[in-house]
């Protein structure tokens, strides 16, 4: 049977959030219905708006989300009718090279529902990111979702579902931060907070957050940076590398996704050191550096997709983190609104005043 719900669309390029009826169909093999329960607004929902990361409107935002299993299709083992799960955008197919090669994280194969989601006059949705989350029910493929504690705020657990895990997942698997190492992440924005509490659950013992926006770094103390710099009033490099003994940060991670930015990253880290690339630039930027200096650096230059989470893995142990008190999933929360506020909450995000506002469906 067919469920008519309400969910946040974009049918046109920069034409509003639009709250519509949906209708979801009933779980076909490997698939499952998850009934949300919250789901944080991201940079990406907003791209989709603005046409940047496809054609293919009418979209149904939204994709970081925690929700109760509802329904499930045929061979679906992996989660039962009522497990709370943290909805993830990269179900691993288990066959693909990289799957092949124990590397699941890297899968280059993931999958998403096979049925659509449509809207009442039979047109077919484009999900966002393969999930779709601004609504009352969402039809994903099993893979896509994780169990976890029943006990956690569903608001703040659900962010791990992409920026957060981002963040966390580029200073922990991508960058490998160690204990007692010195980290630097420029741009503190969600992704970038995400670095800094994943550099101190690492163990790192100078973190040095990288920012333009005073507010961002009077923050960043609360996610565990033991040093900020204000890049509009101070040298990045010169200030990472007086904070570092005069060598430069043993990783640097670079939140923003510019080539200014990623520069600076390049330089502030000291020889042999590791620059993680987590902001996503644009498709005209390109990157000009002296190839010597990145032959005689030595180290690595690395980009981190959504962390490089294996979501099976890491949203549990998160979760364990977060109920431990060693990691505030709660502090990236910063306002809770309906479905009709997402539109409003797009303003917010674009003047940096929130770090995520989360739709309580
Ligand atoms: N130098 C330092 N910080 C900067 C600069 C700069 N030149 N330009 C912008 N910033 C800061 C902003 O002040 C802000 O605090 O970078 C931060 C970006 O934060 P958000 O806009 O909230 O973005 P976020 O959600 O953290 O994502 C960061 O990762 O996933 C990608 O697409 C996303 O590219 C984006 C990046
Ligand atoms: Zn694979
Ligand atoms: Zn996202």
């Amino acid at each position: 049977m067919v469920s008519r719900v309400k969910g946040a669309v974009v049918r046109g390029k920069n034409e509003p959030v639009s709250i519509e009826t949906v209708l979801v169909p009933d779980p076909g093999p490997g698939e499952a219905v998850v009934d949300i329960i919250t789901s944080g607004v991201c940079h990406t929902d907003l791209h989709y708006q603005q046409g940047g990361i496809s054609d293919d409107f009418p979209f149904l935002l939204g994709h970081e989300a925690t929700g109760r299993v509802s329904a499930i299709g045929e061979g679906v083992t992996e989660i039962e009718v009522g497990d709370r799960v943290i909805l993830n955008w990269r179900a691993v197919c288990g066959e693909c090279r990289a799957c092949a090669k124990g590397q699941p994280q890297y899968c280059f194969n993931t999958h998403n529902a096979t049925q659509k989601m449509t809207l009442e006059d039979g047109t077919e949705l484009s999900p966002a990111l393969g999930i779709g989350a601004f609504i009352e029910k969402t039809l994903v493929a099993a893979g896509q979702c994780t169990k976890v504690d029943e006990e956690s705020d569903a608001a703040a657990v659900g962010l791990l579902g992409c920026g957060v895990m981002a963040g966390i997942g580029a200073a922990i698997n991508t960058g490998e931060v160690k204990r007692g190492e010195s980290v630097a992440v420029i741009g503190c924005g969600g992704v970038g907070m995400a670095a800094i509490a994943g550099a101190a659950l690492a163990g790192a013992t100078t973190i040095i957050a990288v920012d333009i926006d005073a507010a961002k770094l009077e923050r960043a103390a609360h996610f565990g940076a033991t040093h900020t710099i204000n890049s509009r009033e101070e040298d990045v490099v010169e200030g990472v590398r007086a904070l570092t003994g005069g060598f430069g940060a043993d990783v640097v991670i670079e939140a923003v996704g510019r080539p200014e930015t990623y520069k600076q990253a390049f330089y502030a880290r000291d020889l042999a050191g590791r620059v993680v690339l987590v902001g996503v630039p644009t498709p005209e930027m390109t990157l000009e550096l002296p190839l010597l200096d990145v032959f005689g650096r030595g180290g690595s230059l690395k980009s981190s997709w959504y962390g490089d989470c294996l979501p099976s893995r890491d949203f549990p142990m998160l979760v364990e983190q977060y109920r431990l008190g060693r990691l505030d999933l709660d502090a990236f929360v910063s306002e809770r609104i309906g479905i009709e506020d997402i539109e409003a909450s797009f303003e917010r995000m674009k003047d940096g005043t929130v770090l995520r506002s989360v739709v309580e469906l």
